[in-house]
Formats: C-alpha cells, sequence, structure tokens
C-alpha cells in the first residue's frame, strides 16, 4: 500500500505513539534531569484540534490502527479527556491507549474510559516508599497505586505496569515486584533501561538485562514462553508458575520482559511518533525531526502533511546502536522525545 508509512528497510508503521506534553510531575532518573528542562511554552504544543487532524490523517491515510498517548506526563494535559474523544469518534476508530505515571490519574480514569480510552500501561519502578522517591525523585507513591487502583474500578482492560530495572536501585525488587502485580492482576513488564537518561550515567556493561531478569525471577518462578503470537509487540511474554518440585505448579499470570536493547526488535518496529511540539521522529533514535506543525499552521492541507510525514518515516533507521562500540547517546532525554 503506497499511501502507507514505509521505510527503505520494507518496515510499515502502523503504530502511532502521540506525546502530549514535555512536562513530567516525576523526574526520574533514566528519563528527566533533576531540575527538570526548558519546557515547550504552551503555543508550542500541539492543540487538541491539531491533535485529531494528525490523528485523522494516520488513520484514513496510513492506516495507523493503534495510537498511544504519552509525555511527559499525558495527565498533565487539562484536555486529554477530551482529545481521546476525538480520536475516539475517527474512522475507522483506532484503539486508543495512553502510557501513564498514573498521578492524577484516581478522578480521571472513568472520563478516559467514558471517552473511549481502550487501555492504561502505568510506569511504576517500585512499591518501596522510599526507591520510589529516588527513582522519581518525587514521594508520591501512594498517589500512584491509587491511580492504578482506579484503572480497575473504571472497567478498563487490566492495566500493564512498566518496571525500568537499574543496578544497584530496584534490580533486587524485581521478584516482589512481580509478587505485587500478580496479586492485584496486573501485568508487569520488566524492561531494559535505555540510553536516554539526562546524566549519560548508562552504560551497556552494567545495565541489567533481559537474561539476567529472567535469572532473578527463575528463583522464585517458574516461567515458560507464552505461545500467543508477538505481532511486533515488545514485550515478550512469559507464562508464570510456583516453583514446585515434581509436577508443574499452578499458572499465576503473566510477565513480560521488553528486551530492547540485548535483543532488539527494531526490525519489526511498526512505530512512528509525534513529539509533544509537532515533530515525526521516525525511531526513538532517530537523529532528525519533521516538523509538521510550521506546515499545517501556516495552511498546509492534509496531502503536504500526509507528505512530509511520509518522507520522514522513508528515513527511519534500521534501529538503535546501542550495542555498537563507541555508540554516542542521543541528547535529548526520553521524556523530551516522547516516551
Ligand atoms: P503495548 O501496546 O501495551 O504493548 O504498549 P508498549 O509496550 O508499546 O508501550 P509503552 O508505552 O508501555 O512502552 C513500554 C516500553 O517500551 C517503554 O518503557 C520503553 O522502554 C519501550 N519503548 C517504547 N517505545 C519504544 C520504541 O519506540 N523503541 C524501543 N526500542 N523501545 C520503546
Ligand atoms: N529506558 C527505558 N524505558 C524508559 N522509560 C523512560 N525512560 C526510559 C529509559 N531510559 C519508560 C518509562 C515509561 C515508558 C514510556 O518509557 O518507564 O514506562
Ligand atoms: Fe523502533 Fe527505533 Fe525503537 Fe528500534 S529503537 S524499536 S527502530 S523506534
Amino acid at each position: 500500500d503506497a499511501s502507507a508509512l514505509l521505510d527503505t528497510f520494507g518496515r510499515t508503521a502502523t503504530d502511532l505513539r502521540i506525546s502530549l506534553t514535555d512536562r513530567c510531575n516525576l523526574r526520574c532518573t533514566y528519563c528527566m534531569p533533576a531540575e527538570g528542562l526548558p519546557f515547550l511554552p504552551p503555543p508550542a504544543l500541539l492543540t487538541r484540534d491539531e491533535i485529531t487532524r494528525l490523528a485523522r490523517i494516520a488513520v484514513t491515510e496510513f492506516g495507523v490502527r493503534q495510537i498511544r498517548f504519552t509525555g511527559g506526563e499525558p495527565l498533565l494535559r487539562k484536555d486529554l479527556v477530551e482529545i481521546v474523544r476525538d480520536v475516539a469518534s475517527l474512522d475507522p476508530r483506532p484503539e486508543i491507549s495512553l502510557t501513564t505515571n498514573a498521578i492524577g490519574l484516581a478522578s480521571r480514569a472513568q472520563a478516559l474510559a467514558d471517552a473511549g480510552l481502550d487501555r492504561i500501561n502505568v510506569s511504576l519502578d517500585s512499591v518501596h516508599p522510599e526507591t520510589f522517591a529516588a527513582i522519581t525523585r518525587r514521594p508520591f507513591l501512594s498517589r500512584v497505586l491509587a491511580g492504578i487502583d482506579a484503572v480497575s474500578a473504571a472497567g478498563l482492560v487490566q492495566t500493564k505496569i512498566n518496571t525500568v530495572l537499574m543496578p544497584g536501585i530496584n534490580d533486587d525488587q524485581a521478584v516482589e515486584l512481580l509478587e505485587w502485580a500478580l496479586a492485584g492482576g496486573h501485568q508487569l513488564r520488566f524492561i531494559e533501561q535505555m540510553a536516554l537518561d539526562a546524566d549519560h550515567t548508562w552504560a551497556r556493561d552494567t545495565m541489567i538485562t533481559a537474561a539476567q531478569i529472567r535469572e532473578r525471577l527463575g528463583t522464585r518462578y517458574l516461567l515458560t514462553p507464552d505461545d500467543a503470537p508477538r505481532d511486533g509487540a515488545p514485550a515478550e511474554l512469559f507464562q508464570v508458575r510456583e516453583l514446585t518440585e515434581g509436577n508443574e505448579g499452578r499458572m499465576l499470570g503473566l510477565v513480560g520482559i521488553i528486551a530492547s536493547v540485548s535483543e532488539p526488535f527494531c526490525a519489526d518496529c511498526r512505530r512512528t511518533r509525534l513529539t509533544a511540539e509537532g515533530g515525526v521522529r521516525s525511531c526513538l533514535f532517530s537523529h532528525e525531526e519533521t516538523d509538521l506543525l510550521g506546515p499545517m499552521r501556516s495552511g498546509a492541507p492534509d496531502a503536504v502533511v500526509a507528505d512530509l510525514w511520509r518522507a520522514a518515516m522513508w528515513g527511519k533507521p534500521a534501529g538503535h546502536e546501542m550495542n555498537a562500540v563507541g555508540f554516542a547517546q542521543p541528547e535529548r532525554t526520553m521524556s523530551a522525545i516522547g516516551g
């Protein structure tokens, strides 16, 4: 399909991630510096109508089927519920999801579900208040937990929890986190930390790898690969069972491992991203961005915007180079690129 978002490596982007703001109310060490960043002034952000317009182009011109709102922290957008409602009214209707830290979710989960939000992924790296505060530099664990509880109450599909493991910080809590998630009926995904932190402390030889995560979890659980097709999803899923001698233990749930670094899935990547200021990024690690906001605000018609977007995706790199000798970390942090 020539109108789709193709690249020179034969991939087609069918998943769109839209960053709604570069601001956040946490300061996770792997994502943002303690002092924050020079945040975008409000007029530089995509408006609700611009977001809906770009989502419509993606759905009708490119065949995009999934739209995920990210940030920064997307709940900081006062018009989030309205944005979800607008995008849910597109034809064909995309699947709509949100990646959030869950602060403030308790009071908005029901409205978001009613507006058409299908799924929520929550970032949570520890259920210990001290570890949580050390990683996020904010003492807000209880608000996050209240937000997670509200998701279940709003009748949204099971929440996924995203946990980035860091050496010496929370890697010793992997088993405990999984226990907590299984008890709450959440699908936990452990994530390899990527080199997108502000302080450039990431190092390939000290990061916690998928193999190490499987080994840790294996001290307490029996993990077996889940046979459902992976379908380009970043997480590899495992069935979790009790470790019992002799017989197969009871199935407790699923756990995911997102091995972006040690087992990259770039060859099967289906993503296109929009930054909060309306730039197309073909990859988390691409060196350039293609501005769509400027052209839109100077009156460019849909066909021109679509062509710019297609051209940006055509230049999508093969993948990241975090395993390459001499890999140079991008200047932009995760929060500025869009999670
Ligand atoms: P699902 O549709 O629920 O599977 O969502 P998702 O896993 O694609 O999205 P989510 O926002 O929950 O991201 C989970 C993790 O995937 C993040 O914590 C990142 O570490 C990683 N991730 C997100 N986007 C990208 C990407 O474009 N490339 C790579 N390599 N990793 C990404
Ligand atoms: N490496 C891996 N994941 C990261 N996230 C933010 N920064 C990084 C990083 N450097 C995750 C957050 C959130 C998701 C959008 O991205 O934990 O769940
Ligand atoms: Fe896709 Fe780039 Fe992420 Fe690889 S690093 S999965 S190519 S966005």
